[in-house]
């Protein structure tokens, strides 16, 4: 539990005055919530029927003789259902809203991973559903925003700013101050303030718990290394924080985008493009211009462009508990195909940053060490990207001729 929302110098509540007594009234709910069995069993059976936990830990024989280096395992947050470690969030989440007694929830998106997550329960829970997301990322994720609409969503593109998570959050924000009432901003990644970062982190913190007993089951230890991919940071939280103050290395890959210039890239890490600021009702090491604005950001994957950063994460790197490094596009394409050949398994664009940045380290350790990757998402959803990234000329030839037909 957080100290007043704070995680060393980041974290906190900075929002306007109109929104303090909803946060106050969530802070208290979620309190009362964690401190109900009945809540946490609800949470857990939900994930288990509705979602499929547990994911499995996946060994990658061919892989692992491929890299020639460490025994290379995979947790497969890409079989949950909606195909990403999101709805572990939205389960937590919606049930709180339905425990609140609110009837309508709006939330942000980037990849549309989330979008689609928060869609799925509140068609199943029964809860009115507003996505915001950024102009571009509805050009290139459309095909989640189609499922947002079937599922009964409202999606507002949001054409400010770099048109892309950022602004989608800052909106959802706006709408939060006017709605407070009757909706629950249903926040999809560690971030924002009190009590959203240990929150989310929380609901996603099944991942770690379940890696633990995984690896105690299939090979009597625990991983020596855990990849995962840090966009906002609940996945990377979510895997990571069981394993705060253990022996295991946790280590966080960011978007390492086209180069290191500003704008190219989304690394709040090993930068100082990144400062300490406080925006978006919280404190963290933002991407920032000379000027102290955020800063516009790039990725190939449209997960891990966001300026932020958990700042859960921001505090654990802050006192070396976690190692950042970075993957650039052309090497997330490069993982994506070599895991697809090697083992017959398709990762999210943004998954495949914590499989390049694996892949690069396994290579270079001992045979009796064993990594887990974080497969955060599966990459169905990113089909447009990945064919556009390897030039697939049928594939082109075949969405003209789609289109052609009446
Ligand atoms: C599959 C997948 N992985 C990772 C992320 C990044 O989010 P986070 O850092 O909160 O896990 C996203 C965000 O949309 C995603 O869709």
């Amino acid at each position: 539990m957080s100290d007043q929302g704070y995680f060393g110098q980041y974290g906190g509540s900075f929002i306007p005055e109109i929104l303090y007594s909803s946060q106050q009234e969530l802070l208290k709910h979620y309190r009362e919530a964690m401190a109900d069995p009945s809540f946490i069993a609800s949470v857990k059976k939900e994930m288990q029927e509705y979602s499929g936990r547990p994911t499995p830990l996946t060994f990658c024989p061919n892989l692992t003789k491929q890299i020639g280096g460490a025994q290379i395992y995979l947790k497969r947050e890409d079989l949950n259902h909606s195909g990403a470690h999101k709805m572990n969030n939205v389960i937590g989440q919606g049930l709180l809203t339905k425990r609140m007694g609110k009837k309508r929830v709006i939330a942000e998106t980037g990849a549309g991973q989330h979008g689609v997550a928060t869609a799925l329960i509140s068609a199943r829970l029964g809860l009115e559903c507003t996505i915001y997301m950024g102009a571009k990322d509805i050009a290139r994720q459309y095909p989640n925003v189609f499922w947002m609409k079937q599922l009964g969503a409202t999606v507002i593109p949001v054409t400010t700013g770099s048109q892309t998570l950022t602004d989608a959050l800052d909106e959802a924000l706006r709408d939060w101050t006017s709605s407070y009432e009757d909706t629950h901003y249903l926040i999809g990644t560690s971030c924002g303030c009190e009590p959203f970062p240990e929150m989310v982190a929380g609901f996603q913190s099944v991942i770690g718990e379940e890696v633990k007993e995984q690896a105690m089951a299939q090979f009597g230890a625990m991983p020596d290394k855990i990849y995962a991919c840090v966009g906002g940071g609940s996945n990377a939280c979510g895997i990571m924080l069981p394993f705060v103050g253990t022996d295991t290395e946790l280590i966080g890959v960011e978007a390492g985008g086209r180069g290191d210039g500003p704008g190219d890239h989304a690394k709040r890490f090993n930068t100082d493009q990144a400062k300490f600021g406080i925006s978006q009702g919280y404190a963290t090491k933002f991407l920032q211009d000379d000027q102290g604005q955020l800063a516009p950001t790039h990725s190939i994957s449209a997960g891990l462009d966001y300026v932020g950063v958990s700042p859960i994460l921001a505090d654990l790197g802050d006192r070396g508990l976690v190692r950042m490094t970075s993957a650039n596009d052309e090497e997330v394409i490069a993982a994506l195909k070599t895991l697809i050949r090697a083992e017959g398994i398709i990762p999210a664009l943004e998954s495949s940053h914590a499989v390049a940045g694996g892949l690069r380290e396994a290579a270079k350790l001992d045979s009796s060490q064993r990594i887990v990757i974080n497969i955060s998402g599966r990459g169905d959803k990113d089909i447009f990207t990945i064919a556009k990234a390897l030039d697939d000329k049928p594939f082109n030839e075949f969405l003209h001729s789609y289109l052609a037909q009446e």
